[in-house]
């Protein structure tokens, strides 16, 4: 890819990202273990990788100012696609990063087939791995008001399951409900070797920070205030 091609994808792709957990930072930390990864394996298309990865979370801010009520992965596929016939691409290439685009996401159905789109969904996927992974998750649910933690009626933290209904009906989830729904698998979700391995060596701090915040939130209740009420 020319540096001329590089510089206006990435001039579209900063005028789409505005929340802090899916920033610009987190666009290029995916490129660079997108581009990791494509060392490590063969008749990997550069350009249509590169493309995709720059422009995978653009369809978020349409999709969260409720412009458009499906998911940010199929808006910003159609996106990228008319981004780059913009730019002259071919249409088949413009498709196969809209199929990137559009299966990254991993709550989606909409499974990754082609390597370009494997190894964006795998670099993708590290940022959800490791410390980062635990300081967007926690980024994500202070965006959405929700609780770090939810105890159930014996007092201790509810690790799974549904969250809580509020007044207006909104169910909310908390950190630990998030971390046992998806940080803690996905390490289980990768497609390719290299980023196995990248996930493994991040997964103890996960793990350890997972286990110290529980440990010092129970420990608090256990000690505190409540002993001196019967
Ligand atoms: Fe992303």
């Amino acid at each position: 890819m020319t540096k001329t091609e590089y510089a206006a994808i990435e001039k579209y792709m900063l005028t789409q990202m505005k929340d802090s957990a899916h920033d610009k930072h987190h666009i290029y930390r995916v490129l660079n273990f997108a581009v990791d990864i494509y060392e490590y394996e063969n008749s990997v298309d550069f350009d249509v990788l590169v493309a995709a990865c720059l422009l995978h979370d653009i369809g978020r801010e349409k999709q969260f100012a409720g412009l458009d009520s499906r998911c940010h992965a199929q808006i910003g596929g159609e996106m990228a696609y008319e981004f780059l016939i913009s730019r002259s691409w071919a249409a088949e290439k413009a498709a196969h990063v809209k199929e990137c685009v559009s299966s990254h996401r991993y709550r989606g159905n909409n499974k990754p087939n082609s390597i370009e789109a494997k190894i964006l969904f795998d670099a993708d996927k590290l940022e959800a791995s490791g410390a980062i992974g635990i300081a967007r998750t926690l980024i994500c649910g202070g965006q959405v008001a929700e609780p770090l933690y939810i105890l159930d009626d014996s007092g201790s933290i509810v690790i799974d399951g549904k969250g809580l209904e509020t007044s207006e009906g909104i169910q909310v989830s908390s950190f630990f409900q998030e971390y046992n729904f998806k940080i803690k698998k996905v390490y289980d979700s990768f497609f390719t070797k290299r980023a196995k391995e990248l996930a493994a060596k991040r997964q103890q701090t996960a793990v350890d920070f997972y286990n110290g915040l529980y440990a010092e939130i129970t420990e608090n209740y256990e000690h505190g205030a409540k002993k001196h009420f019967s």
